[in-house]
Order: structure tokens, then C-alpha cells, then sequence
């Protein structure tokens, strides 16, 4: 029987499967598309082959992937998330590179809702996509990358580039992390509002890096779908309350280069216009929560369960009085509630963007294995985030529901410019 010759781009393909790809440096092996507007991948004329035309696709389902700020920080929420993080195994920075390189041409072809390399035409080979997208619109997926602390020791040459003031968290009060939620050399948030197209995206990053980096630990979390939401109301936490609702604006560019985006001032200049991550995997035992009264559950977060007001206000996106005593001369907003001594004096905020997690039973209990996995974002760790979990971890009336069991950080890189790739500014 005919087998037609392995080529060079088969070859590629291949390598992008087995993990052997970066050796052969990092060209061609996945086609670069552009990412905006309603891109053709051609479809291929055998038959059996799966549907990969992409036509008309709205605008409004598809973020660019090259741009100033990566995605998925300011971007509205999506329903569903893939987190991974990574250790990596290539031991210099050139490894590090063709990783990088090879990551950023998939995330350009999965942002833009094409199967990576097109169809895969030979039987000789493996599949270069896994194909379970095939045929799904982009689902607004964002991928989004940043460098953990343990990028900058000695492997890769990166130690003098290391940002100030960045590193892991400090331990905080009551903190139970377990050393398999923590850590990592690069952090990858990846967020559609399809759990498939999420994970068919992660499944496909985890492949390319076969060879060159492994999974250190990974998290799905999933909101309310907008679909199930008419009113686009605030998403509500595992604990039946309202969850976003004090973050500040993300259509306010303004209020986004003061809390969010790493600015030139900020010191080293290949963060400018990137941003800081704190990823915390927050148990909650549902169990203890789901027996509280309503009246303690609406003082431990210091706003009204259905509404979402602060307690003593009308309205959800008042602001609350921090002020008002009750007839018995107690603030009405309880001095430990969890929005007191989360806002503190106010002046420095984060922008919040957490996810729910499920992650079944936890055999050793019996008892459900979910929480929230708190992700984060902000100009600086040290500012903003852990004098703000500090003040928490002290006081917050939630702690006696919560625990924190993971931890990390990720210095998230600017946007990749057209023909760059990412984190090739600290590169
Ligand atoms: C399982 C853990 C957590 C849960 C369930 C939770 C839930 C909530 C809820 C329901 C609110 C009120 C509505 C809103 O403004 O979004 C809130 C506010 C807030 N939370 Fe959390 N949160 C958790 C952990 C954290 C952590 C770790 C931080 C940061 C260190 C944090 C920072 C904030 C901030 C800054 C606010 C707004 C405060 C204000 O009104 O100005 N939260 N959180």
C-alpha cells in the first residue's frame, strides 16, 4: 500500500505531539493565523474528515490574541476555566523560548477558533489537533501566561530580571497549603464559556510541551453560564452570595492602569503593561456554612444574601455605610464582616476574578472537595494583595468557613505585538 513520505511540516506535526517538536527549533509548527475577523480554515475535501470551517463567526465570540494586555484579566468573566501550572524540564533559556514561541502560535490559532495546523491529512501520524473543538466557535476563550518566582533561580538566566518585591506569598494566619496546589514555573489561566473549547485549549498546551515542561497541578472552575443568567446579574459563589460586586470597573482604563496594569514607573520595564496574579485554592466547608443561620451568613459577608446590598443599604452597587450603628449601638456592617476587612480604608483595591471549583468528594471526610479558586490581579503583590489578605487572614469572619489550601503567583506578561511572542520582553 502507498504511504505517502513523512515532510518536514509532518515531521513537525509529529514533533508536536510526542514532545520532540522543540528540538526542532521552534518554526512552522503550527501555522500562525490571524486572529480577527471571520477566518477560513479550509475544509478538507476527504471524506470523514471533521468541519472545520470557522465562517461567520461573530466578532463578539472571538478576543484578538495579540494586543497591548494579554486576555482574560480585564475581560468579562467567561463561564468556565482551565488552570495549569507548570514545571518546566528544558534546563535554558532557549528551551524556554521555542516553549514559548510554540505556545503562542497555538493560543493565536485556539483565540481565533481554528484546529491547530489545519487538517491532519496523513494516517502515518498522529492527529495535530485532538479535535474535540472541531466544528465549536471560539467561545470567547483567553489564555494567559505569566512567569512564577521559580522561573528567576539560576536555570534560565533570569535572576537579575526578577521583579522587586515579587516572590511567593508570605504565610498568612490560618493558612493549610499543600504542596500540591502550590508553585510553579509558568501559570497558564485558560477561560471560554465552553468547558470543551477550555479544555480542549489546555489539552492541546499540555501536549505541545511535552519535552520541555510537565503539569504541576491543575484546577477547572466553572460560574453560572450566562446563558442560564437573562439579567447578566453579578455571578453568585458556593456560598449563595453575589461575588464581584465592589471590583472595580474594567471599562474604566483609567482605573485599570491604577490598579491592574504594571506601569513604567513600577520598575522592571518588561511587566509594563502586564500584571501581577495571586492564585489562592480556598476551600469551603460547605457543610459548617450550609447549617448557619441566614442572619449569620449575611453578618460574615456584611451584605443581604439576595440582594447583594451591604447590609443597612437599598441597593447592590451601593456602597454601604460604614458608619450606621444598629438600636443597640453596633455597626451595622459587622467590624469583622468579610467586605469590612476585605475594602479596609479603601485605598487599595484588586481586580477580582475567581472562579468556583468542584473537585468531588474528599475521601479522607467524606465531605465535598469545593470552594473558590481566587484569582487576582494587580499592579503589585506587595501593596495591594497582602496587606489586603493579611487584614483577612486576621480577622475576616469567613475564615471560620474557609480554608486556604493553595497558593501562587504569576507575573503575568504584557500583550504579545504581532510577530513577538509571549513573555518576549523578558526574553
Ligand atoms: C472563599 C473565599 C472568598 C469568598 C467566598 C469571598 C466572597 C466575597 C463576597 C461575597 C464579597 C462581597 C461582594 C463583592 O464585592 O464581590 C467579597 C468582597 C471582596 N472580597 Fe472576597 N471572598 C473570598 C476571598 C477573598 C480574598 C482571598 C480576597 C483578597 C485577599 C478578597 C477580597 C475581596 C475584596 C477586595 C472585596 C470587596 C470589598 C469592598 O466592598 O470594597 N476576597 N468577597
Amino acid at each position: 500500500m502507498f504511504r505517502k513520505p513523512v515532510s518536514r511540516r509532518d515531521m513537525l506535526r509529529l514533533a508536536g505531539a510526542s514532545g520532540v517538536g522543540l528540538l526542532l527549533g521552534g518554526s512552522g509548527a503550527f501555522g500562525i493565523m490571524a486572529a480577527t475577523g471571520a477566518t477560513k480554515q479550509p475544509a478538507s475535501d476527504k471524506p470523514g474528515s471533521p468541519d472545520n470551517v470557522t465562517t461567520g463567526i461573530p466578532d463578539a465570540n472571538r478576543y484578538d490574541f495579540y494586543g497591548q494586555h494579554q486576555s482574560g484579566i480585564t475581560t468579562p468573566s467567561q463561564n468556565f476555566m482551565c488552570f495549569a501550572s507548570f514545571d518546566l524540564t528544558v534546563s535554558d533559556a532557549a528551551g524556554l523560548k521555542s516553549l514559548l514561541q510554540a505556545w503562542t502560535r497555538a493560543s493565536a490559532s485556539l483565540m481565533a477558533g481554528e484546529l491547530l495546523d489545519g487538517q491532519n491529512e496523513n494516517l502515518n501520524l498522529p492527529p495535530a489537533d485532538t479535535g474535540e473543538a472541531a466544528g465549536l466557535t471560539p467561545s470567547r476563550i483567553t489564555i494567559t501566561f505569566g512567569a512564577g518566582p521559580s522561573l528567576f533561580d539560576h536555570r534560565f538566566g533570569l535572576a537579575g530580571k526578577k521583579p522587586a518585591g515579587f516572590g511567593d506569598l508570605p504565610p498568612f494566619n490560618g493558612d493549610n497549603l499543600m504542596p500540591e496546589w502550590c508553585g510553579g514555573d509558568l501559570g497558564v489561566q485558560i477561560c471560554a464559556d465552553d468547558m470543551q473549547v477550555a479544555f480542549h485549549g489546555m489539552r492541546n498546551l499540555i501536549r505541545i510541551a511535552r519535552g520541555s515542561a510537565v503539569l504541576r497541578w491543575s484546577q477547572e472552575g466553572f460560574q453560572r453560564s450566562t446563558e442560564s443568567d437573562p439579567n447578566k446579574a453579578t455571578p453568585r459563589n458556593l456560598m449563595g452570595f453575589k461575588d464581584g460586586t465592589a471590583n472595580p470597573s474594567v471599562q474604566d482604563a483609567a482605573m485599570m492602569n491604577e490598579v491592574v496594569w504594571v506601569q513604567p514607573e513600577d520598575g522592571a520595564g518588561w511587566m509594563t503593561g502586564g500584571s501581577y496574579m495571586a492564585v489562592r485554592r480556598i476551600r469551603m466547608r460547605i457543610e459548617v456554612w450550609d447549617r448557619s443561620s441566614l442572619s449569620d451568613q449575611e453578618n460574615t459577608f456584611g451584605r443581604y444574601r439576595v440582594s447583594g446590598a451591604p447590609l443597612g443599604s437599598q441597593h447592590e452597587f451601593d456602597r454601604g455605610d460604614m458608619e450606621a450603628k444598629d438600636a443597640s449601638g453596633k455597626p451595622v456592617i459587622p467590624m469583622n464582616s468579610h467586605m469590612r476587612v476585605a475594602r479596609g480604608d479603601g485605598k487599595m483595591q484588586i481586580l477580582r476574578r475567581p472562579y468556583s471549583y468542584s473537585s468531588g468528594m474528599d475521601n479522607t471526610t467524606g465531605q465535598l472537595d469545593a470552594g473558590l479558586f481566587f484569582i487576582s490581579y494587580q499592579r503589585s503583590l506587595e501593596k495591594q494583595f497582602i496587606p489586603m489578605q493579611q487584614r483577612l487572614a486576621q480577622i475576616d469572619a469567613l475564615n471560620e468557613y474557609i480554608q486556604h489550601i493553595g497558593s501562587a503567583t504569576f507575573a503575568c506578561f504584557p500583550g504579545v505585538r504581532q510577530g513577538g511572542y509571549i513573555g518576549d520582553t523578558l526574553l
